[in-house]
């Protein structure tokens, strides 16, 4: 199986999967991050589909451009398909994915799109979840590996681990301790998806 990683970020949890060797093929990026750096620096194909590229004619209703999501999440997928990518894990993408990308090349990637999310589903979904945790005064988070589907940070859970919010936590400093247990535990979920995946190949009688 080939492994594609979608970035935007710091990219801290791509570098864990490196130094587990997962076989990651391509790096893919909505804007320019240290993720690809750390993959140009791994001699590992990137591709940059840059969000400012997929511009909506029109405007909202706020009078602002919009974001062209089903081109631009269409586009990522054939791009991503012709790179050979089978399997897509998401570490930080910060650019939510329309139906279009799933649907792309008669549901490439349906069932194939794995996420990881700091906190523990279904409690703060979206882009602040440490914050949104810490504001809540939860004594407890953590992270959830997900399979990812048009909605955002919902789809069906592969693992969740729970990570305790101490006395004096900063968004900074929770979201690092969730950091740490995520560059074990996604690399290690993602390991086990590619082995279940190459054996319904192998059932499937297709090459693994
Ligand atoms: C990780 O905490 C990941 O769960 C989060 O972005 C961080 C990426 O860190 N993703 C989301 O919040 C998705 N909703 P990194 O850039 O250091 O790898």
């Amino acid at each position: 199986m080939r492994l594609a990683v979608l970035v935007s970020g710091t990219g801290s949890i791509l570098e864990a999967m490196l130094g587990r060797d997962l076989p990651v093929m391509l790096v893919g990026a909505d804007r320019a991050c240290r993720g690809l750096s750390i993959a140009h620096d791994a001699s590992i194909e990137t591709i940059l589909v840059g969000r400012d590229d997929w511009v909506a004619s029109g405007t909202d209703a706020s009078g602002r451009r919009g974001f062209d999501r089903d081109g631009y999440s269409c586009d990522l997928a054939r791009r991503l398909a012709g790179a050979g990518a089978d399997v897509v894990a998401m570490a930080g993408f910060g650019t939510i994915l329309a139906d279009s990308f799933f649907a792309w090349g008669s549901g490439r990637y349906r069932g194939r799109v794995l996420n990881t999310h700091p906190s523990l589903l279904p409690a703060f979904p979206g882009w602040h979840a440490v914050r949104d945790a810490l504001a809540a005064g939860v004594s407890e988070t953590g992270c959830t590996v997900h399979m990812a589907i048009p909605e955002v940070d919902a789809g069906p859970m592969l693992a969740q681990q729970a990570v305790p919010v101490l006395d004096g936590d900063d968004e900074a400093a929770l979201h690092e301790r969730i950091k740490t247990v995520e560059r074990e535990f996604y690399p290690a979920t993602i390991a086990a998806f590619l082995e279940r995946c190459g054996q319904e190949r192998i059932l499937e009688g297709q090459p693994r």
